[in-house]
């Protein structure tokens, strides 16, 4: 096993606020330990075409602050193929990269075992929204995603008093209803609709509403996760014909992935940019950061990958709990 001199640093997949702090810890942690750190432009894409420039603490100064990522980001279809990876490959020794630091979601983690099977050494961060990676308590971006969330819901929810609606969010998540369940707490929603649940229409998204108008509400709010069949549109649809309540669906779209991200973000994104150096230091091969009871680990990349991890029943009934 020979040893790492040379770390190439990449995000990929979709943006997430905090990657910057992630980015930047990498840099000045690897500088900190006498590693050379070489930035990859564009994802896994820019280690094909050789997109790299060597990073200096400078180059990663003023950007803590910063959503989205300075070395943007990819979803290379190339990478999937062996024609991409064996050209990565070549790439990577042509800049003596002796090991790859991934900042992104799952379909990364795929692309970073893809590369660690031809021999590179691989370390990956998490760093998505949806918080769907099964090995992780935790993933960058996601503490922002749902501030930004909240931030839109109690904006809309006073033009749906003054009008008496019914706004129906939807919010993102992929597969997943993370963003989704969280915020239906944290904004005192009606309903929420996951993709994890199946949901009858009658009963767990009208009845609350037309009860919730007996007791004297005033306005009300359906959290829609992306991932469910019949989506925000038809949701409000069906909500103004069948309860006579004028229902508003509002898609919220990329909005959920910029802006500047929030303490925690930041924190937990150097703390595990921190730690994929020391891993590396350490002589660690194909590993994952992650959050397991509140503390950043490392993991085996291919354990990491067959991990699962259930949307908490807790948080679903105490949704429905409280929305009464
Ligand atoms: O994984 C992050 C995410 O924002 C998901 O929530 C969403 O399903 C997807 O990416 C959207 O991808 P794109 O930016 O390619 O439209």
């Amino acid at each position: 096993m020979s040893e790492v001199k040379t770390i190439g640093v990449l995000t990929s997949g979709g943006d997430a606020p905090g990657m910057n702090a992630a980015i930047r810890s990498v840099v000045r942690s690897g500088l900190y330990y006498g590693f050379k750190v070489l930035g990859i432009r564009k994802g896994f894409n820019g280690l094909i075409n050789g997109d790299i420039e060597e990073m200096t603490a400078r180059s990663v100064g003023d950007i803590i602050q910063k959503g989205g990522t300075i070395l943007q980001t990819a979803r290379s279809a190339l990478f999937k193929t062996e024609e991409g990876l064996n050209k990565a490959m070549s790439m990577a020794k042509v800049f003596g990269i002796d090991a790859l630091v991934v900042i992104g979601g799952d379909g990364s983690y795929k692309g970073a075992r893809d590369i660690s099977k031809l021999g590179m050494n691989v370390v990956c961060i998490p760093g998505t929204i949806d918080n769907d990676i099964g090995c992780t308590e935790y993933t960058i971006g996601y503490d922002t995603a749902l501030n930004t969330v909240q931030d839109a819901i109690d904006k809309i929810r006073d033009t749906a008093y003054s009008h008496e609606r019914c706004s129906v969010l939807e919010v993102m998540g992929r597969h997943a209803g993370y963003i989704a369940v969280n915020v239906s707490i944290s904004g005192g929603a009606e309903a929420v609709i996951l993709p994890e649940k199946p949901f009858d229409l009658e009963k767990d998204v009208l009845k609350p509403i037309i009860e919730g108008r007996n007791r004297g509400k005033r306005n009300y709010t359906v959290i829609v996760a992306e991932g469910v069949e019949g989506k925000a549109i038809e949701i409000a649809k069906a909500i103004t014909e069948r309860t006579g309540i004028e229902a508003r669906a509002t898609i919220l779209g990329h909005i959920q992935r910029g802006g500047s991200p929030t303490v925690q973000d930041r924190v937990m994104a150097s703390m595990m940019g921190l730690k994929a150096v020391e891993v590396l230091k350490e002589g660690g091969r194909n590993r994952v950061i992650a959050v397991k009871n509140s503390a950043v680990v490392d993991l085996d990349l291919d354990e990491a990958l067959a991990m699962k991890k259930a949307l908490p029943e807790e948080l679903i009934s105490l949704s429905k709990i409280l929305s009464l």
